[in-house]
């Protein structure tokens, strides 16, 4: 069932797939260890590495660069797009409410596809019950603040909780079974699992109409296991990777992505400013949205949007509640 190559980089979900088997020098097994690191189509093996294609399929590095070259002439990566195209695409913006009237605003109208919004902040300053709220929301009709879509789930702490989706669910008016149906809950058991996610989570949207990723927390893993000055710089790097593995996700399929972030207040085991989210820079330039969060007298939290682009810098007070998150 091989496909023709894709003529035009796809902006949207229209991507065409082809069979990595049709690559010169591809065979069955170089292709099934592709597949299983991550690489299910051209574009993730045009704009992959060298040294990381040559690892994933236990290949040679000549080869992986003339697969990666043959990916990147059939995929058309890397060319100009007319300023019509950009604005074309980013006319298909979608949003996703948060169901707290003063976030959405904030947000310059709830959470934005096609790019990625950090919530940072310390413990128990609501970072997971946002997340769990809009992997909820993004289901609902556009006019209700949805997509019509499912979400993609990441849990690296355990701590998922679909008893808070069945409420949240109830508290926007959808059957809970069906809810926690459109969410799509992995867990990832370190730094290269959560990695490994994203590309299992394109496997997904090929059949699903998957809106939003979650990735919650984006930087526990990388924290604890990149530990001491000698691996802040591959933790940055495969941060980096990470992150712009989730922008490429949101780009292709016109969805959002969510990651949080705990910043401690325990400065012995961090680098510098320990009120600092960790990920610094990397994150920082990645991340579109960046919202800080902090307690105010329970049950309320006060939001504060930090780096925007084309966003004034604000806050926005709202309440956790047994159904979610409110105004
Ligand atoms: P860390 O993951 O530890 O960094 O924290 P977090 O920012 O993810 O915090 P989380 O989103 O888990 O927020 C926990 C807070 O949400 C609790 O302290 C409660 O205030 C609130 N919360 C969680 N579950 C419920 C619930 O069922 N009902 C109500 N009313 N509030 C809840
Ligand atoms: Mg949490």
């Amino acid at each position: 069932m091989a496909t023709k190559p894709a003529a035009k980089t796809a902006s949207d979900s229209e991507r065409t797939t082809v069979d990595l088997e049709d690559l010169p020098g591809v065979g069955g097994t170089t292709a099934e260890r592709l597949r299983e690191a991550g690489y299910t189509d051209l574009m993730e093996l045009a704009v992959a590495s060298p040294g990381d294609v040559a690892e994933a399929a236990d290949i040679g590095l000549a080869v992986a660069q003339k697969i990666i070259g043959e990916a990147r002439r059939r995929a058309d990566v890397g060319g100009f797009e007319s300023g019509t195209t950009v604005l074309a695409r980013r006319q298909k913006l979608g949003r996703i409410s948060t169901f707290a009237k003063s976030l959405d605003e904030l947000l310059g109208g709830g959470i934005e596809t096609q790019a990625i919004t950090e919530f940072a902040g310390e413990f128990g300053t609501g970072k997971t019950q946002i997340a769990h709220q809009v992997a909820v929301d993004v289901q609902l009709p556009v006019d209700q603040g949805g997509l019509l879509g499912e979400a993609v789930y990441i849990d690296t702490e355990s701590t998922f909780r679909p008893e808070r989706i069945v409420s949240m669910a109830q508290g926007a008016g959808i059957p809970p079974d069906e809810a926690l149906a459109r969410i799509h809950v992995a867990r990832a058991f370190n730094s290269n699992h959560q990695m490994l996610l994203v590309g299992k989570a394109q496997e997904l949207a090929r059949e699903r109409p998957i809106r939003l990723i979650v990735v919650d927390s984006l930087t526990a893993h990388f924290r604890s296991e990149y530990v001491g000055r000698a691996e802040l710089a591959p933790r940055q790097q495969l941060l980096n990777k990470h992150l712009h593995e989730l922008l490429r996700f949101a780009d292709t399929y016109n969805a959002a992505v969510i990651v949080t972030n705990q910043v401690s207040a325990r400065p012995d085991i961090l680098f510098g400013d320990p009120t600092r989210p960790i990920g610094g820079n990397i994150v920082a330039h990645a991340a579109t949205y960046r919202v800080y969060l902090r307690k105010s007298k329970p049950p309320k939290r006060i939001a504060r949007l930090i780096d925007s682009p084309n966003l004034p810098e604000g806050e926005a007070v709202f309440s956790l509640t047994s159904e979610g998150i409110r105004e």
